[in-house]
């Protein structure tokens, strides 16, 4: 089995000449591992290349890449990961920075998982046993702890604790030689959601193990400012990515609205209202059913010709659900606090909200379900 510890640099000469034989150490602890060393320079201005090469006199193996520019933090990881499969045939990939923040003495938990055939294990810091430094101030661990939450919960990963831990083994197998890095949205320090939004989606098998994230040794941070907005745009990619479909289903529910009222307004004048009303919520109907076919759910099982009809009547039927729903829940609530405006809206807001969870639970788990 081999494993390829990847350690990204930018002006870190101190930080490794500490970190290296902490790890050569922890290295010697599994017999029947075999460990390479993988440094990713970032063209430091420090003496780092020099350090490295000198490591590379008393450690082995240690291999050096150098990017002779910088290309940020993702970038630096994929040039580490396809030298670790092209050159090195690694059968796991550890992501590990280079300034002790990451705890050498947590690295043997973290590989001891391998044995346990995972797909991914994360170093986090947000399972029980796991911590950030107590130094940090309320901001930032708030804006870790939060940063981390909403991109749980808008990409549905809640059981994921910590998304942006830089401490983590990555099999090689089936995993990352599934991604296409040049598909990467990031080449920044997002790059670390990306894959790990990536290894989720392949159904990888993933666990945290609790780390005792640490403060920088030495020397300065290179978290930017604009890694923030690069993380936002990351995760809304991948939400949008992943709620096309809802999308659709949305955009077409008003643009039946707009027909409805169209219509209906229309139809007024030369009919009576309750059947203007009938002729423009059908077509209103009609319409969504068809874009709804056509457009929102594409991807998905097709409607044969021959089932169309009966289909669009199991569509209308279910659709009515909501409406009818809507009705008894504007009288009920009337009832009990009055025939307000207010308590009219609110009904009809209960109402709406439930027809959008109804139609497309009915829509995309019953009409058009997956392949
Ligand atoms: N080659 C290269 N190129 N290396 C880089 C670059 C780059 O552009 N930018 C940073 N590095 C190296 C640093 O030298 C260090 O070894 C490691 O990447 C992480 O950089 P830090 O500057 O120490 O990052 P951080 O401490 O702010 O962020 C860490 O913690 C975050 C969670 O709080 C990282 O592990 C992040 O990935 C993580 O999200
Ligand atoms: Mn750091």
């Amino acid at each position: 089995m081999k494993i390829c510890v990847i350690i990204p640099t930018y002006n870190e000469e101190e930080n490794i000449k500490i970190l290296t034989p902490l790890l050569f150490e922890k290295f010697k602890l599994f017999k029947d591992f075999s460990f390479y060393l993988v440094f990713v320079d970032g063209n430091s201005s420090d003496e780092t290349v020099k350090s490295i090469k000198l490591l590379q006199k008393t450690f082995s193996p240690i291999h050096l890449i150098e990017e002779g520019k910088k290309s940020g933090l993702g970038g630096a990881y994929i040039k580490g990961y396809q030298y670790a499969m092209e050159n090195l045939q690694a059968d796991y990939v550890v992501e590990m920075d280079a300034d002790l923040q990451h705890n050498p003495a947590d690295f043997p938990k973290l590989i001891e998982k391998i044995k346990n055939n995972y797909d991914l294990i994360i170093g986090s810091r947000y399972v029980k046993g796991g911590s950030v430094p107590a130094e940090w101030n309320h901001r930032r661990k708030l804006i870790s702890y939060f940063g981390s939450l909403f991109a749980r919960v808008v990409l549905r990963m809640t059981k994921i604790k910590d998304f942006t831990s830089g401490f983590r083994v990555i099999k090689v197998k089936g995993i990352l030689d599934q991604i296409d890095f040049s598909k990467l949205k990031s080449k920044g320090f997002a790059y670390k959601m990306d894959i790990l939004v990536r290894i989720f989606d392949l159904k990888g098998k993933i666990c945290e193990v609790p780390i005792t994230f640490g403060l920088r040794d030495r020397g300065t941070s290179k978290m930017e400012e604009k890694n923030f907005q690069d993380s936002l745009k990351v995760i809304l990619e991948f939400a949008v990515e992943r709620n096309k479909n809802f999308i659709k289903f949305i955009v077409v529910g008003f643009g039946g609205l707009f027909i409805d009222l169209l219509v209906s307004n229309i139809a007024n004048i030369y009919t009576r209202s309750s059947v203007a009303s009938t002729i423009a919520g059908s077509l209103a109907m009609i319409f969504t059913f068809t874009l709804n076919n056509l457009w929102s759910f594409n991807d998905r099982t097709k409607i044969q010709l021959k089932s169309l009809i009966p289909t669009f009547i199991f569509y209308a039927a279910s659709s009515y659900v909501p409406i009818i729903l809507r009705g008894y829940v504007i009288t009920y609530i009337e009832k009990l606090y009055g025939e307000t405006f207010l308590m009219f809206n609110l009904g009809m807001l209960i109402g709406i909200t439930f027809g959008i969870v109804w139609n497309f639970t009915v829509y995309s788990k019953i009409i058009w379900k997956r392949k």
